[in-house]
């Protein structure tokens, strides 16, 4: 069932699909045969394609515009299909039995003649994998019968799409199908983890939390070095970028600015042009599911800027507290 979808931008017309047993196939079909297929997973929406067949997945940097420095993850539906593209050492076997299906992704070393195409590692000796956990995605998978290589689903340095909407609205002309299933429960991106050398290393964090992890392998590195010659581009200083300016740890928001609330906010909120609450009762898990969406639907109200109101570190105030300082980084450093 085709369906034309109107979007805040008008009329946009795109291969919007709900995701049922019907539609998943012909999304595994037109993997297989080289195509992009946009899906949901329990993170955010993905911009999928065959992760052995090199042309499919250089229309995925095509459509993103994308550098082709920066590799993708790799989704498999199972951990032993892992292992035929990675050698899973202890430390990867347990925290894929900890994690997997879910939002944990870990870099690995790849195995030598890897059917993955080389642009998915975008010439490193590692890659990513990850077992996504949303039922769609997994039947997605298993019915395609391949890895499946995906980015996130938006523009490169634009905020990802946490609902097939967002996605029609900056990828419409260019994936072939959008699986649509809603919401994205989770909201972020995946915790990553870099266990191709000795020391495990955090190279982004995410739902599994540094805590999560370490009481599974022990004590994890934080990423370091130069955020503008990263590891994992996702470490770009300046990334999950809205164009509005957002002004972090804000007390009050002033006039002209939109407030990002975080708890009761009605003082906070009094000047302020609208107010959106990214969790009324002050639930990190609750606000990193809005997160996304309610950046990019304040960043389409035209405000003169956005006001963030702090957000504390505990649990997924971490991840939260990373993509938001990414996201007000100045464009030019
Ligand atoms: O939750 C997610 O991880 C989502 C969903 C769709 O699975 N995907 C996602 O992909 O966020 P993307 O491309 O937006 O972010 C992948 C990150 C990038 O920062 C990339 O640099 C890093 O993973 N990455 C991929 N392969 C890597 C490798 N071999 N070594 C280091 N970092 C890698
Ligand atoms: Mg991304």
């Amino acid at each position: 069932m085709q369906r034309e979808i109107m979007t805040e931008k008008g009329g946009l017309r795109a291969n919007l699909q709900s995701a049922s047993a019907a539609a998943i196939g012909r999304a595994a079909a037109l993997i297989r045969a080289g195509g992009l297929v946009a899906f949901p997973t329990e993170t955010v929406y993905g911009l999928g394609a065959d992760a052995t067949n090199s042309k499919a997945v250089a229309r995925i940097f095509e459509a993103k515009g994308r550098p082709s420095f920066n590799p993708l993850i790799v989704h498999v539906g199972d951990i032993r299909i892992a292992g035929i593209y990675a050698p899973l050492d202890d430390r990867a076997e347990d925290l894929a039995a900890a994690f997997w299906p879910g939002p944990l992704t870990l870099v690995l070393p790849r195995r030598p003649n890897s059917a993955i195409s080389e642009l998915v590692s975008a010439g490193l000796g590692s890659v990513a994998i990850r077992m996504p956990a949303h039922p769609v995605a997994r039947e997605l998978l298993r019915a395609a019968g391949r890895p499946i290589a995906a980015p996130s689903a938006n523009r490169s340095g634009h905020v990802s799409p946490t609902a097939p909407i967002h996605v029609a609205e900056e990828l419409a002309d260019e994936v072939d199908m959008i699986l649509a299933a809603g919401r994205s429960e989770v909201g972020l991106e995946s915790t990553i983890i870099d266990l191709s050398r000795p020391k495990a290393v955090l190279l982004r964090p995410g739902a599994v939390t540094r805590e999560q992890v370490e009481a599974v392998i022990g004590p994890v590195d934080t990423a370091s070095g130069d955020p503008d010659r990263p590891t994992a581009p996702g470490q770009l200083r300046r990334h999950y970028a809205p164009s509005t300016r957002l002004r972090l740890n804000a007390e009050t928001a002033e006039p002209g600015e939109a407030l990002l609330a975080f708890g009761p906010a009605l003082l906070a909120g009094r000047r302020a042009d609208r107010v959106l609450n990214l969790s009324e009762r002050g639930d990190p898990t609750e606000a990193a599911a809005n997160l996304f969406a309610m950046l990019r639907t304040l960043d389409a109200g035209g405000h003169r800027g956005i006001a963030v109101m702090p957000i504390p570190e505990a649990g997924l105030g971490a991840a939260i507290n990373d993509r938001l300082g990414r996201a007000a980084a100045p464009a030019d450093e």
